[in-house]
């Protein structure tokens, strides 16, 4: 064998175990090796390429990117058109569509494939002897555009196929989509880029596909799921759509987890409740299922009406966007003075929940979509998110309709707004002086994760400012029974119980009390690690930037934050007329971070836990030093899964993350308390 022969040997090995790993880490997220040994393959391949140009191969690994831009799109007719199904909307119409089938094929209970029905955009992927030899979107379903070279940069596409026994012509269809997590990622640089923001991870994936220049394709987190096949020559194909899926996923194309087979319409509507309860936690968005008729001899008894076929169905979600008309624009005082801009819309209902108030997020939100009054706009909203103003409808904005400006001085105690350099936000300057931002405060104060002072909820906090009879959070252990008493609403026995609940709140632990101050950004973590860093409040009131830095997780901005909130006069006095109240916490034994139990570990919690709630569980983890994060990764230790724990659980099965129940989890922490 000559050198060249060896070398172009060796390559091939390469790309071969390249593209190995590639499948284990892109389409069945279980990688095998770590990230240097992929790294270091594919540099010693780069080495061999650039040494010999010649030996380059289409399908090779490094040649993802690298492409010209283009100028246009060249059209690409579908050998066999790309259909669009139809729509149900309700359990009636999948009802209906069960009885159309059963009666056109005369049989009952059908098997089924339920699929989820991603929210990306459909593409043709064309192998011709299992090199990916071109990518078309869908277009109008008979031509559309021919965008390989930005198709050739999802890592999940494979640009050859795995094995030997795939048709000689394999023409895959799937949906090209964003996954959650890389769109807000993709906005955020976005938005620190001065860049346009994407309205969802649909739009953001097809603005990517459609870009001239596959390097800028390139640096956007595409992914797909394959969801079926057009033509195929070469190879006869199984029977059924669900042992083609299986082909698909043997060829080393990736098929979405979800996919189930079931049988009869009952059971599609239990995949497509059961699917929805999962729709929030799930990685990737969807709008609803899709119901596929599994054998491909009864498809093709169906056939087609027009433009979609008899034999599947999209069974849809509830809209999570309307539009509705924007009255006015409102600003919201928020616990550190943070002025947020909040729409307030003819009532609309959305997904089931009538939406009438919007947040617009600050003032570039504002002036970016430039959202006025009297404008039509489109509201989003999803699970448990707070509704938002998406974008307007410009086509409908009124005639005489005028540029919104953001109010200068506060709505609440006419302080002056203040916007500090590099931030999005207004603040009031107003401070504490400011009701809305005291009421916030003792609201904070209050709440169950802080001092837990039960009884005293949001409106009763509004009432006692508004009346003047408290001031600060101090003067709420100075409230007499009879003073509340006299109340709106507030009968003596609930009066009582609030002074119990107040006297019994005193009794707290340093970390809630720190938390309780409400600092900015210090949350309840940082809270945990401030005390059991310094032990004792004095230390905490006293330290200095740099002392601040050493405690884990605590940044320039925290400290900052911290040390200012301390030099406040006003917030040293009610400190210490808390104090006096005899609103006490045992010091806390200073441990080196280092030497907990379960220092350096990263935990998360899926699923519902039974004998305890999440944030108990989370204390107990970071008491012994363990870092509780809330998505699964590679460096994640351990998976603590509860009853029903979705796809968390599922991707650290495939990461092979050790996963543990909950009673393993309790004998854990109790080992280590031991
Ligand atoms: S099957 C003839 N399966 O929905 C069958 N489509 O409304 C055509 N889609 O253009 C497609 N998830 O972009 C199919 N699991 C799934 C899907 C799916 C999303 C999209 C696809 C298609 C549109 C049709």
């Amino acid at each position: 064998m000559s050198a060249i022969q060896k070398t172009q040997k060796q390559a091939a090995a390469l790309r071969e175990q390249i593209q190995y790993h590639n499948h284990r880490y892109y389409v069945l997220d279980d990688p095998e090796v770590p990230d240097a040994e992929y790294d270091r393959l594919f540099r010693e391949l780069q080495k061999i390429e650039s040494t010999y140009p010649s030996l380059i191969t289409t399908d090779s690994p490094t040649q993802r990117v690298g492409a010209l831009p283009l100028s246009s799109f060249d059209e690409v007719k579908h050998a066999i058109p790309m259909l669009s199904l139809g729509n149900a909307f309700s359990d009636e119409e999948v009802e209906k569509f069960g009885k159309r089938i059963s009666d056109r094929l005369n049989v009952t209970d059908i098997q089924l494939v339920a699929e989820p029905k991603l929210d990306g955009l459909a593409i043709s992927l064309l192998y011709e002897d299992g090199v990916l030899v071109r990518a078309a979107t869908r277009g109008d379903g008979v031509t559309g555009e021919n965008v390989t070279q930005n198709v050739r940069t999802i890592h999940s596409v494979p640009l050859r196929l795995v094995g030997s026994d795939y048709p000689r012509l394999l023409e895959v269809r799937g949906e090209v989509y964003m996954p959650k997590q890389g769109f807000e990622a993709l906005n955020k640089r976005q938005k620190q880029n001065n860049e346009k923001l994407f309205a969802n991870p649909r739009n953001a994936a097809a603005g990517s596909l459609r870009q001239l220049d596959s390097k800028i394709t390139a640096t956007r987190p595409l992914a797909i799921f394959c969801y079926g096949v057009g033509q195929v020559e070469g190879k006869k194909m199984p029977s059924r759509h669900s042992e083609v899926l299986e082909c698909l996923k043997a060829w080393g194309l990736r098929v979405c987890p979800e996919i189930k087979v079931v049988k009869g319409i009952e059971k599609c509507l239990d995949y497509y409740r059961h699917i929805g309860e999962q729709r929030n936690s799930l990685p990737y968005e969807i709008d609803g299922v899709v119901y596929k008729v599994n054998r491909l001899d009864q498809q093709e008894t169906l056939g087609f009406v027009s433009r979609a076929p008899r034999w599947a169905i999209a069974h849809k979600f509830p809209a999570q966007e309307e539009l509705t008309k924007l009255l006015a624009i409102d600003v919201q005082v928020g616990r550190t003075g943070a002025i947020t801009p909040v729409a307030r819309l003819e009532p609309v209902e959305v997904g089931g929940v009538t939406v009438t108030n919007a947040t617009l997020h600050n003032q570039d939100e504002i002036e970016r979509m430039d959202v006025r009054v009297g404008d039509t706009v489109v509201v989003y909203r999803a699970g448990d998110v707070i509704p938002k103003v998406a974008s307007v409808i410009k086509s409908r904005r009124p005639k005489k309709s005028r540029k919104y400006k953001m109010p200068t001085h506060c709505p609440e105690c006419g302080s002056e707004l203040v916007r500090a350099e590099g931030e999005a936000i207004l603040r009031c300057s107003g401070g504490l002086c400011c009701p809305a931002q005291r009421k916030e405060a003792i609201k904070h104060f209050a709440s169950r994760r802080a001092m837990d002072i039960e009884g005293l909820g949001d409106k009763l906090v509004d009432q006692l400012v508004d009346a003047e009879l408290i001031n600060d959070v101090a003067d709420l252990y100075l409230l007499k029974s009879d003073e509340l008493a006299g109340l709106e609403r507030m009968a003596n026995k609930s009066a009582e119980n609030l002074i119990a609940a107040l006297e019994s709140s005193k009794l707290t632990t340093l970390a809630k009390f720190i938390y309780s101050l409400g600092i900015r950004e210090v949350g309840e973590a940082t809270a945990l690690n401030l005390a059991n860093h310094f032990g004792r409040l004095e230390l905490v009131e006293s330290a200095d930037t740099e002392k601040l830095l050493e405690v884990a997780d605590v940044g320039p901005v925290v400290a900052s934050n911290i040390v200012t909130f301390f030099q406040q006069a006003h917030n040293l006095d009610v400190i210490s007329k808390l104090r006096e109240a005899e609103v006490s916490w045992p010091d806390v034994d200073v441990v080196d971070a280092d030497t907990l139990p379960m220092a350096g570990k990263t935990v998360v919690l899926t699923g519902t836990l039974t004998k305890m709630t999440r944030n108990d569980a989370k204390q107990n983890l970071q008491k012994l030093g363990a870092k509780v994060s809330g998505s699964v990764s590679k460096k994640t230790d351990i998976v603590v899964a509860g009853e029903s724990a979705g796809s968390k659980l599922e991707k650290a099965q495939a990461l092979g993350v050790e996963v543990i129940n909950e009673e393993a989890f309790i004998k854990l922490i109790d080992s280590y308390k031991g």
